[in-house]
């Protein structure tokens, strides 16, 4: 009986740490989520790997007992939001993001004081508090239909990022009012870097994501959500890409295009650091550890699941219909 136990304890620490994440992922029915900015060893490990609209609706449909979100808090919050009957673990709490950070609800909730007849379409990116301030969520995959879900003369806030609400602005003709906020890794993608890479690589598209500054977008040939892109690389003809947007998503445009070179806009010319420093917080030790553990855990007060879920399930039907999801 000692000599089974051992030989069992002896297979399993042989394990690598993949294989080990992959047994605690059958033995406990989890399932492992990721965006696409993780690391490439998770993005090959996890269930589904996705841009923020696709991952919300992977926890949306899931009939996992638990789901291992590797991606950062307002990721896992959603999903929570969605399956409050659900274990939701995120590997590290630390894992936040500057656009939700941007938002705080009483800021938020002044603001949106003054302006009574507006209603409120709110970016993934942002806390459940903020949520449950909202009308309707949106992602940077389904923005534009959100938005064009209205009617032209409705007046919207659009919060937290003003980068993305300037571009569907600039999209749609319509006026929000912006609420302040960037992401922190986007925003400051550098325009001369861009205008060095298209100099130096005249053949190369250049593909952008909304959350880029207003003239970085400006000189892209498409702009998209991560997914939009990948997707955009994969059909497109040209050899050549210059990419603003996280790093992570490389992994998968190469996988997807091997033959194809793609060039990331650094934020400035000394530095390619466009790393999200809160997604890289995630580690395969850590992925481990809270699959293990069962921690930490994500938990949401009632009250705030049952009012901050009404205007994500209101996305989730006008990207279906859209024919987005
Ligand atoms: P998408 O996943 O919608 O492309 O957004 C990127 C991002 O910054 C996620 O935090
Ligand atoms: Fe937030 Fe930007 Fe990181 Fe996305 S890339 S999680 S928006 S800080």
């Amino acid at each position: 009986m000692k000599a089974t136990k051992n030989k069992n304890s002896d297979v399993k620490n042989n394990l690598t740490l993949a294989e080990k994440i992959d047994a605690l992922r059958n033995e406990k029915n989890a399932v492992i989520l990721a965006h696409y900015y993780q690391i490439p060893e998770i993005q090959d490990l996890a269930d589904f790997v996705g841009d923020s609209l696709g991952l919300a609706q992977k926890a949306a449909e899931t009939d996992a007992d638990i789901i291992v979100f590797a991606g950062v808090h307002f990721m896992a919050e959603t999903a929570k939001i969605l399956n409050p009957d659900k274990k939701v673990l995120l590997p590290d709490l630390e894992a936040g993001c500057s656009l939700a950070d941007s938002c705080p609800a009483g800021d938020f909730a002044k603001f949106k004081e003054k302006y009574p007849d507006h209603i409120v379409i709110s970016y993934i990116n942002c806390t459940a508090a903020i949520k449950t301030m909202s009308d309707v969520i949106c992602t940077s995959g389904n923005a534009v239909k959100i938005v064009e879900s209205f009617p032209k003369d409705q007046k919207i806030i659009f919060a937290p990022d003003k980068n993305l609400g300037g571009y569907i602005n600039s999209v749609t003709g319509r006026n929000m009012v912006l609420w302040d906020g960037t992401c922190e890794v986007h925003d400051i993608l550098s325009t001369q870097a861009v205008i060095n890479l298209k100099v130096l690589n005249p053949d190369a598209k250049m593909i952008a994501h909304p959350e880029c500054k207003a003239p970085v977008l400006n000189m892209a040939d498409f702009v998209g959500s991560t997914t939009a892109m990948l997707k955009f690389t994969k059909k497109d003809d040209a050899k050549k890409y210059i990419v603003a947007t996280e790093t992570g998503i490389l992994h998968q445009m190469r996988k997807e295009s091997p033959e194809k070179e793609f060039l990331i806009v650094p934020t400035d010319e000394t530095c390619s650091c466009n790393d999200c420093p809160y997604m890289k917080l995630n580690t395969m030790e850590k992925l481990f550890a809270c699959m293990e553990n069962e921690s930490p855990e994500i938990t949401l007060p009632e009250d705030v699941i049952e009012k901050a879920r009404v205007p994500i399930e209101r996305m989730l039907d006008i990207s279906r219909k859209a024919g987005l999801i």
